[in-house]
């Protein structure tokens, strides 16, 4: 394998909290958003004429084109300051556009969907395009306590000099309120209903109260700019258990796979090249090979194929995610094991993997799909569809 190629970063980035973090030094396995489209964000900041609402780096328009890309076209102002600003979240415009609107009033994003349609890649990328910094983060746990969602002491300095604001340990709510920023929370619906519900007076009310400071210490207001993303996950513990009042104080978008099979075949190749890359000069993405993958997912995420044929769902999720996570791992297999390497063998196994995770019955659905769809594909003379017939012993444990 060759060698790794580090990110470096050459200049600072503008996002204030993370300007230590991420110093010229810092060699990053996967760069955070603000990083990696550092480009993109400055030349966008840079012609954005529009108006931006208070806090935001960027206008609402300029927050979708640094989402949804400028369909090809060079943006900026001479040849040496321009660039086509890159499509990264394949979806509808006008979903993103509904989100940019929500984080500018009153309430919360939520962000819901199945694994692995990009809730998280959103809500980072809205959170760098309109705060500069994606880093003020909570990640849901079924352990989240409410210290965390608002503050915490340092203990030796409570001890030592009783609650002042030098000892309160702001929580990443806590930072955003002040700083007028957006605060993501990732996976919300993991944590126990009664830790969600911190969040019920801080979106409404959108002040933070320390009673321990007492005095005009004792409220934290929120700073325009300040709102909060959250991603729930439709499978782990869906959004029925988050309370009516919380989901009051949220606008809902529902995120979906992307629809289009081609627009996902692209999406896996570009992806899997870019996290190839990463690793030093990386092969060619074999196209054959994921339009065979993109369609066996599909296929199985719908219960349908694109011929009308109905398919057994297995339990666990065919996510575009869980595609480039096979294509790569294929891909860097072949670079690890050149010698007689066949990448359509290695296909069985890892979708074994995929949906091998909770129920074993999977496994008889998958070779369910493999004597109907794939032989019936396979006995119209479609040759990768007959080897993946020849490999069908993988399947059978
Ligand atoms: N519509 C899409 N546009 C762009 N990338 C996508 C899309 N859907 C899936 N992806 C790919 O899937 C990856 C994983 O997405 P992400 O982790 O954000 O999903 P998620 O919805 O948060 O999943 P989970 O529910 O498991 O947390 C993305 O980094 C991207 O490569
Ligand atoms: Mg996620």
């Amino acid at each position: 394998m060759a060698k790794k190629s580090a990110t470096k970063l050459s200049e600072p980035t503008d996002a204030q909290s993370q300007e230590s973090a991420l110093s010229d030094s810092v060699v990053m396995q996967s760069p955070p958003a603000e990083v990696r489209y550092r480009d993109e964000l400055r030349l966008l900041a840079e012609i954005d004429d529009s108006h931006r609402p208070v806090g935001w780096m960027l206008s609402p328009q300029a927050v979708v084109d640094f989402i949804c890309g400028t369909d090809g076209q060079r943006i900026g102002t001479s040849k040496s300051k321009s660039l086509v600003i890159e499509e990264k979240f394949l979806g509808p415009r006008d979903i993103i556009q509904r989100c940019v609107v929500t984080l500018a009033g009153e309430r919360g994003l939520l962000l819901v969907g199945e694994p692995g349609t990009a809730k998280s890649m959103l809500g980072e990328l809205l959170a760098v395009a309109i705060s500069g910094t994606s880093a003020l983060t909570i990640q849901g746990t079924a352990g989240t306590t409410e210290d965390q969602i608002r503050y915490g002491w340092n203990y030796a300095m409570l001890l030592d000099r009783g609650p002042t604001p030098e000892a309160l340990v702001a929580s990443p709510v806590m930072q955003a309120m002040k700083g007028g920023k957006l605060v993501r929370f990732e996976e919300v619906t993991r944590c126990l209903p009664e830790v969600q519900d911190g969040l019920i007076s801080i979106l409404s009310e959108r002040r933070l109260m320390v009673p321990e400071l007492g005095g005009i210490d004792s409220s934290v207001f929120a700073s325009p700019g300040f709102n909060v993303i959250a991603t729930a996950n439709l499978r782990d513990r869906g959004v029925s258990e988050m309370s009516a009042a919380l989901k009051r104080r949220f606008n809902f978008e529902t995120i979906a796979p992307i629809a289009d099979a081609d627009r996902e075949v692209e999406l896996v190749s570009r992806r899997a090249a870019a996290i190839l890359a990463e690793g030093g000069p990386a092969p060619a993405v074999d196209k054959a090979l994921v339009e065979l993958l993109v369609t066996v997912f599909r296929d199985l995420r719908s219960g349908r194929t694109s011929e009308g044929w109905q398919v057994q769902q297995p339990s666990t999720v065919m996510s575009t995610a869980e595609a480039v996570a096979i294509t790569t791992a294929i891909h860097r297999e072949g670079v690890f094991f050149p010698s007689g390497f066949d990448p359509v063998s290695r296909l069985p196994g890892h979708l074994l993997g995929v949906v091998m995770k909770d129920d074993s019955k999977d496994r008889e659905r998958l070779l369910g799909y493999w004597d109907g769809a794939v032989r019936r594909r396979a006995d119209n003379g479609a040759f990768l569809w007959k080897r993946l017939v020849e490999l069908r012993a993988t399947l059978e444990g």
